[in-house]
């Protein structure tokens, strides 16, 4: 919406970046990336089920790193790439390294920008033709790349809201949530990653170390390559959306993830709640009520929002509790994005259903699984490792392009419409846009449900 746009864009010509780490505290993104390593060395065991690790709420034992064999074992193979590290094709499996040569001769011609922490002072860009469809310049949606789908952005079911989730809280309201998740954390937490698909939350990427069109092609087959598979190896499923850190996408990485199988998810509206350390929280919550004033006087009647929010730490998680009546008030119904689609089978694998929206709007909000293990309620599902071997986490993830050809037909329906906004040489999202979560207050966890 205008009035945060233009919120956006005085924070941004006046604050420094500022790093919200997933935990509470705030730091630079780079302490944050320069600190990995030392604590992962550091991590300790932990009780090694989902079902233990919901009962710690104490932020400090939650936010702490721990090694989860299966996890640890892969890391110490080096299957993945150093923890929050930028990731390169090479500790990547043959695999992936042939499918990148595939593509590398016909990934569009665009130069990298700014660098990996975003900023992109000197960086020349003809902002008036917007050639490669940068979404951080001016909001495009629509790739000027022949072939690649446009970003999904907004809902066509009127009055619909996405946001960011907490698994406790939701889980008490029955809320379900598109959770995006970086794949850095997913090693991190594995289990509160797991915990967001037996909540039945729908899953997407959100990288491996938080960064985009910076990087080489290289990094960024990378970068969602090793997301993907993060998801896959802890969870089970192949995940076919990602939503970029910052919105800070291109012709270039778009055709990229494209060839991933993955969809490009973006936002309609913005509470920057990530960064209220420095606007406080009565900004975010005047953000909020935008959307929400929206939502009554008729805003969204004829397509529904996609609202970017964070679960970061326990600001931004409260003024989410805080405005949930009043959304739940405003919008007709709350939904994930992948309903709101119809797109009932969001992952490669097929196991794994979801309500359509008018399932949902009935009151079905329940995932339903070829073999849940334990289906006692919508909510206590609890999916095994890997889909399938309870216990085991496969090391090997088939990353074929098939899910290419769903995302472009689900792109039939939809209409990609030009936000006009102004061009920016600072990115606009927080550091962390999507880490994973488990107890309100501790671990952030990025989200976005729809709200119809
Ligand atoms: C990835 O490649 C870049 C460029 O060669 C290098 O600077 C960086 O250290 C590499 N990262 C890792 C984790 O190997
Ligand atoms: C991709 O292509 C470039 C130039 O065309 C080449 O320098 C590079 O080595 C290729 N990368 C891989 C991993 O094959
Ligand atoms: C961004 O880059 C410019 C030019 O390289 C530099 O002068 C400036 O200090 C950088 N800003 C930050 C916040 O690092
Ligand atoms: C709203 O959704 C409809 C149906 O998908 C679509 O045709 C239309 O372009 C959308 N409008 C906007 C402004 O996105
Ligand atoms: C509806 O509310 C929004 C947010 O407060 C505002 O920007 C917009 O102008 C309002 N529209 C109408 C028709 O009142
Ligand atoms: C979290 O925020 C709420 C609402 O502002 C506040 O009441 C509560 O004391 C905070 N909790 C902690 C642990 O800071
Ligand atoms: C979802 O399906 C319903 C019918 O059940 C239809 O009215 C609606 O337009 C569909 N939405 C999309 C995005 O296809």
């Amino acid at each position: 919406m205008k009035s945060t746009v233009a919120n956006a864009l005085a924070v941004l010509s006046t604050a420094a970046v500022v790093a919200v780490s997933a935990c509470g505290t705030e730091r630079e993104f780079a302490v944050i990336r320069r600190d990995a390593i030392a604590r992962r060395q550091a991590a300790a065991a932990r009780p090694t089920d989902v079902a233990s690790e919901q009962q710690i709420t104490d932020p400090a034992q939650e936010c702490a790193i721990y090694n989860y064999p299966p996890v640890a074992s892969l890391l110490a193979q080096k299957v993945f790439p150093p923890i929050w590290q930028i990731a390169n094709l090479s500790t990547a499996n043959s695999e992936a390294v042939s499918l990148f040569q595939s593509l590398n001769g016909s990934i569009p011609n665009i130069a990298p920008r700014g660098t990996p922490t975003g900023n992109f002072t000197g960086v020349n860009y003809n902002g008036v033709e917007d050639p490669d469809c940068w979404w951080t310049w001016k909001q495009c949606h629509t790739p000027k790349v022949a072939g690649i789908p446009p970003d999904i952005y907004n809902i066509p079911e009127p009055n619909t809201w996405g946001h960011n989730a907490f698994y406790d809280y939701l889980y008490q309201q029955k809320q379900k949530a598109t959770l995006f998740y970086i794949g850095s954390n997913v090693m991190d937490w594995p289990l509160q990653a797991q915990r967001g698909i037996s909540d039945g939350h729908e899953i997407c990427a959100h990288t491996w170390s938080h960064h985009m069109t910076s990087l080489t092609n290289e990094q960024v087959f990378a970068e969602l390559y090793y997301s993907k598979k993060a998801i896959k190896d802890v969870m089970g499923m192949t995940v076919q959306c990602w939503r970029p850190p910052y919105g800070d996408v291109d012709d270039r990485v778009r055709y990229i993830a494209q060839a991933l199988g993955m969809r490009t998810i973006i936002w309609s509206d913005n509470t920057f709640d990530y960064q209220v350390s420095t606007l406080g929280a009565a900004a975010v919550e005047a953000n909020y009520q935008t959307v929400i004033n929206g939502g009554k006087n008729g805003t969204y009647n004829s397509n529904g929002t996609i609202v970017l929010t964070h679960e970061l730490n326990n600001d931004t998680m409260s003024i989410m509790v805080q405005n949930y009546a009043s959304i739940k008030a405003a919008f007709s119904h709350v939904a994930p994005i992948h309903v709101a689609l119809n797109s009932t089978m969001p992952y490669v694998e097929t196991g794994y259903t979801y309500p359509n929206f008018a399932q949902w709007t009935a009151g079905t909000t329940s995932i339903s699984l070829a073999s849940p293990t334990a289906a006692s309620s919508d909510i206590t599902l609890a999916i095994p490792l890997s889909s399938g071997a309870s216990g085991s986490i496969s090391a090997s993830v088939a990353h074929s392009t098939a899910g290419s050809a769903q995302a472009a037909a689900a792109s039939a329906s939809e209409t990609a419409k030009a936000h006009s906004g102004a061009g920016s040489n600072r990115l606009t999202e927080g550091p962390i846009g999507a880490v994973v979560a488990a107890v309100v207050g501790a671990l952030g966890a990025g989200a976005m449900v729809v709200m119809a």
